[in-house]
């Protein structure tokens, strides 16, 4: 499709009034300036007619306004409110005049009683005089007529749809069709939106202004776009009237990922939301799509497991996004609890900065799970606890009690099997060589295959320790087993590598 949405932010306005403590004209200022940069295509500033603070706002916004950008003011269906709403976007180069009316049955006999017919002249006279005013300004300046609580009309369809034709003549170029309260169905109010699509000129452009009352305000955004809606009316962080309006970042991302081409920088959606919630009072849910502290965290095995062997791939095994597309830094993350497992172990063990095996995770992971049952999700101070209880000290038959050197290539090895005390001397080329040769002379022979030495710094030790030896034990079936040793000494970090092994051998 190559049709690109007009994105109309509405943050300033239905946003604004939403607000316990709505913004005042410097905050409505900085808000607007992170608008511009995002790059919507429209700003609705405010209701000129509502507050002098509101008037003044708006006529702020529409001085320092880029000139590619449109300037909307909301008026009622009266004289005395276009007056002041085209008075108040004036002088910025692209204005246009917002004016509306409620047209649902139920509205226009309980909320306004009028009939019908009443509403339809009111709304035609008030698109007619808003155009004949607004061009003695500006002679490409626009109108928009909205229909209020168009998702309730669907008994008088026919009425609404004649009306706009109407109000299209009367000089209104912008349709809006608001899903003032969201009730019933989806696919009902896109139905509704391809009929007045299919029945207007193609030169007016239709929009679409839904609330979120059922959760679904993204999904009949999106849906009226592929019906034929162009202008779609968001605002940032969803803020809103009640449950709020359509929010903008789910909606341009759910476009890009549908391959439509939009128009803002969605880079900028990470900082913004902060921003706006900072700015709002109002915080971001934990589990808000794509801007939540949780919307890309993973507990459960199966998804942890394919959250990390994707983490590096665009598309994510369970994310809709990579986190970048939305200037999120924060990588996919992994949390503890008692549904998660080895991979969880491995990538934060791993991520804090410690060495560790699949094996050796795979090894510790039914304790750290035994924790995460009595405790819930575990902070990472707690799994690495777990790691070097575990890892540098593996409880079995055998216990080290010393280690000793009495001369070049002689060294003394006391240690316990079970019950059973040995007191060993033995020579060897270097300790590692010595102390296996005292295990044997002592009845428990081992087959090393490989063995290294680190150094540590004091971080990754945890307790001072600054030398880090591993070993590599075959066993009788011919399985590798690793172990590990630390110890601010060489020669003891060799030795407990050793004993660790010999307990993990015979486990
Ligand atoms: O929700 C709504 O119907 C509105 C109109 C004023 C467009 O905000
Ligand atoms: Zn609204």
């Amino acid at each position: 499709m190559t049709r690109q949405p007009f994105f109309y932010d509405i943050t300033l306005r239905d946003g604004n009034q939403s607000l316990k403590k709505p913004w005042n004209i410097k905050e409505k200022e900085l808000i607007f300036n992170k608008l511009v940069d995002f790059g919507v295509q429209a700003v609705e500033a405010g209701f000129p007619a509502a507050s002098e603070m509101d008037f003044d706002a708006v006529k702020r916004l529409a001085e320092i306004a880029p000139s590619n950008l449109v300037i909307s003011g909301l008026a009622r269906a009266v004289e005395h409110d276009i007056k002041k709403g085209i008075e108040a976007i004036s002088i910025c180069k692209r204005p246009r005049l917002h004016t509306f009316i409620a047209m649902s049955p139920f509205n226009m006999k309980y909320v306004l009683n009028k009939n019908p017919e009443d509403v339809r002249k009111t709304a035609i006279e008030a698109v007619s005089f808003a155009k004949s005013e607004i061009i003695k300004v500006n002679k490409d300046a626009e109108v928009q007529f909205s229909v209020e609580h168009f998702g309730d009309c669907m008994e008088n369809l026919p009425f609404v749809i004649d009306t706009l034709k109407e109000v299209v003549k009367a000089g209104a170029t912008v349709i809006n069709l608001p899903n003032t309260v969201e009730r019933t169905r989806v696919k009902t109010f896109v139905d509704m939106v391809e009929q007045v699509y299919n029945a207007l000129p193609k030169d007016i452009m239709i929009a679409v202004h839904c609330h979120n009352d059922l959760g679904m305000a993204t999904a009949a955004t999106v849906e009226s776009y592929f019906a034929g809606a162009t202008q779609l009316e968001c605002s940032l962080n969803g803020l809103g009237e009640r449950a709020g309006n359509t929010n903008m970042y789910e909606v341009a991302v759910a476009l890009h990922n549908s391959g439509v081409d939009v128009p803002l920088n969605l880079g900028e959606i990470y900082e913004l939301a902060l921003t706006i919630s900072d700015m709002s009072k109002v915080p971001v849910a934990e589990k808000a799509p794509l801007i939540g502290p949780e919307a890309l965290a993973h507990r459960s095995g199966i998804h942890q497991d394919g959250a990390v062997k994707t983490k590096d791939m665009e598309k994510g095994a369970y994310r809709p996004i990579h986190p970048t597309l939305i200037g999120r830094k924060d990588d996919e993350k992994i949390g503890f609890t008692s549904q998660s497992g080895k991979t969880a172990v491995f990538e934060i063990i791993s991520d804090a900065g410690y060495p560790i095996t699949i094996q050796e995770a795979v090894r510790i992971t039914p304790i750290v799970k035994e924790a995460a049952e009595k405790a819930g999700e575990l902070p990472t101070r707690s799994i690495i606890d777990i790691y070097f209880n575990e890892i540098f000290n593996v409880k079995g038959d055998f216990r080290l009690v010393s280690f000793e050197k009495l001369a070049e290539n002689v060294f003394n090895l006391k240690f316990f099997h079970k019950t059973e005390f040995f007191d060993m001397n033995a020579q060897g080329n270097g300790p590692v060589d010595a102390c296996l040769s005292a295990l044997k002379q002592a009845g428990f022979p081992q087959k090393l295959v490989d063995y290294e030495q680190y150094a540590l710094d004091g971080e990754i030790s945890g307790s001072g320790a600054s030398a880090m030896t591993v070993i590599h034990f075959e066993d009788l079936q011919g399985n590798v087993i690793l172990a590990r040793g630390k110890d601010e000494s060489t020669l003891k970090a060799n030795v407990k590598a050793i004993f660790n092994g010999l307990n993990l051998m015979n486990r």
